[in-house]
C-alpha cells in the first residue's frame, strides 16, 4: 500500500499534486511519500513486535538524510556498508549502539571509525577480514562484536546480479567451512563473538528460498553451540521483494512467520536488514517528456531522466510502471513504445515496447517503485547534474536534496598545475 494516487484528475503523493511540485522545482525529481515510509516501517516492524528483533534499514536501499530520520524517529537501527553511511545514520539521529556494518571490503580505515563508535556489531564476511579486525581492535585496547556472515549456498530465485547467497557469490564464508573460523574468531583477543548472519539476495519473491536459509541457519546455531560458541544474536538479512508489476511477493506477515517458525527456541536477537520493502514503493521518479521521435520502426519517447537518474532498467532490465503524471482526456492512440533518456547510449532505456497511451513533448511521467535503488545509485554520466530529491507529507513538501548546480558539478575537478600556468 502506497500514498501516491490520482485525484481530481492527476497523480498526487498524498496531498500534494506532482504537477504542483513539477512547477516549483522543475523537472527530474524523485518524490518519496513518508506516509508511506512511515506505513511501511510500521508494517514490518509490527510483525516482530512480540519477540525480541530489531529492524535495521539497508542504508544502501536509500541514503538520503530526510529518509533516515524518518525511520530513526520511528526506532529503526541501521544496516550500513561502508563508513560514509554510518556518518550518515549518525547525522540522522541513529544511535551508534544501533548499528550493524555488513560488506566484504570494510578497510582498516572503517574499522577504526566504527570501533570508536561502538558500533553494535561487525558482520565479517572473510577470515582475513577477521584479523584484521582482531589487530584493529587490539591496537585501540577493545573486542570487536561479530557475527560471520554465512553463506548457505540456496537459490534465491531472483536476478543473477541481486544473488548473493550462492557458492559463486563473493560474498560471506561458506557455511560448510565456517566452523573452523568462529573457533578462529573464539579465540582471537580483539573479536567477541556473538552471532551469525546471512543475506541471500535482493527482490525475493517466494518464501522458500528463506525458509532453506533459515533452517541452515538454525541448525548451524546448534553446531556452533556444540562447540561452546556462545551466538546470541541471528542477523537474517534482507531481501523481501516488492511489487514492480504484476509479481506478487509475499507479505511481511508470511515472511515473518518464516523467520519465527525458523529461529523459535534459539533464545537469540533477531536482526533483519530490509532495504527495498520499506522505501521501493515509497518513492517515485518523476520526469518530463522532452520529445517524441518516430523511428523507422519504433516511437521513442524521450525523458529528461535518464540512465544516471535511474540505472536499475539498463543494469537489471528491471521493470518500473511508467504513468502519465495528468492522464491525456480524450482520445488518445495507445502505442507500443520505446521510453528512453538523452544520454548517449544504446542501454539508455527505460521501457522497451511497452503498450502506453502515448504521451506529448512536454508532458510529465512518473516511474513508479523507484524509491529503492534510485537516487543512490545516481551518477553524473554526460555531465548531468544529480536530479533532486523532495519529500511529501500530508499537504506539505520538502526539497530533501537539492538538484546539483553546474558549480558544484564542474567544482569538482582540478587542473594540474601544468596545465593551469
Ligand atoms: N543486507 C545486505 C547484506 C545486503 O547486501 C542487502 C542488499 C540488503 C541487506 C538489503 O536488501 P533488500 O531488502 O533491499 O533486498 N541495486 C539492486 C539491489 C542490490 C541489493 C544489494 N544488497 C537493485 O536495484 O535491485
Amino acid at each position: 500500500m502506497d500514498h501516491f494516487a490520482y485525484k481530481n484528475g492527476e497523480y498526487y503523493a498524498e496531498d500534494v499534486a506532482i504537477s504542483d511540485i513539477a512547477k516549483k522545482i522543475g523537472t527530474a525529481f524523485y518524490c518519496y511519500s513518508s506516509a508511506t515510509l512511515e506505513h511501511h516501517y510500521k508494517v514490518f516492524a509490527s510483525q516482530f513486535a512480540d519477540i525480541d528483533a530489531k529492524v535495521c534499514f539497508a542504508v544502501k536501499s536509500n541514503d538520503n538524510l530526510a529518509v533516515l530520520a524518518t525511520f530513526a524517529k520511528l526506532g529503526a537501527w541501521a544496516d550500513v556498508v561502508s563508513g560514509g553511511e554510518i556518518r550518515k545514520v549518525r547525522k540522522a539521529g541513529i544511535k551508534s549502539a544501533n548499528i550493524v556494518f555488513s560488506g566484504v571490503g570494510k578497510t582498516r580505515e572503517e574499522m577504526e571509525y566504527a570501533l570508536d563508535e561502538g558500533i553494535f556489531q561487525f558482520n565479517v564476511e572473510s577470515e582475513a577480514e577477521l584479523l584484521l579486525l582482531n589487530d584493529v581492535a587490539i591496537s585501540k585496547g577493545k573486542k570487536a562484536p561479530i557475527a560471520i556472515r554465512v553463506n548457505p549456498d540456496v537459490d534465491p530465485k531472483t536476478h543473477a546480479k541481486i544473488s548473493t547467497g550462492q557458492k559463486e557469490s563473493k560474498f560471506g564464508v561458506a557455511m560448510s567451512h565456517a566452523i573452523p573460523v568462529y573457533k578462529l574468531a573464539d579465540s582471537l583477543a580483539g573479536i567477541d563473538v556473538q552471532g551469525v548472519s546471512v543475506h541471500i539476495g535482493s527482490q525475493l519473491t517466494t518464501l522458500e528460498p528463506f525458509a532453506q536459509a533459515f533452517l541452515h541457519l538454525r541448525n548451524f546455531v546448534n553446531e556452533l553451540r556444540a562447540e561452546n560458541i556462545k551466538i546470541t544474536t541471528l542477523d537474517l538479512g534482507g531481501g523481501l521483494g516488492i511489487p514492480y508489476g504484476k509479481e506478487q511477493p509475499p507479505l511481511p506477515e508470511f515472511y515473518a512467520e518464516i523467520a519465527k517458525r525458523e529461529t523459535k527456541d534459539l533464545g537469540v536477537t533477531l536482526l533483519f536488514e530490509p532495504g527495498r520493502v520499506l522505501v521501493g514503493n515509497a518513492g517515485i521518479l518523476v520526469s518530463k517528456v522532452l520529445y517524441i521521435k518516430r523511428g523507422e520502426n519504433r516511437i521513442f519517447v524521450i525523458a529528461d531522466a535518464a540512465m544516471n537518474d535511474l540505472i536499475r532498467p539498463t543494469l537489471y532490465d528491471a521493470y518500473h510502471e511508467i504513468i502519465p503524471v495528468i492522464p491525456p482526456a480524450g482520445d488518445v492512440p495507445t502505442e507500443m513504445v520505446d521510453v528512453v533518456g538523452p544520454v548517449c547510449e544504446t542501454g539508455d532505456i527505460f521501457a522497451e515496447q511497452r503498450l502506453m497511451k502515448l504521451p506529448q513533448a512536454g508532458d510529465l511521467i512518473a516511474f513508479r517503485s523507484a524509491g529503492a535503488y534510485g537516487a543512490v545509485m545516481a551518477g553524473t554520466y554526460n555531465a548531468r547534474p544529480l536530479i533532486a530529491e523532495v519529500m511529501v507529507k500530508g499537504d506539505k513538501f520538502s526539497v530533501i536534496r537539492p538538484r546539483q548546480t553546474y558549480d558544484e558539478l564542474l567544482g569538482r575537478d582540478r587542473l594540474p598545475e601544468w596545465i593551469a600556468k
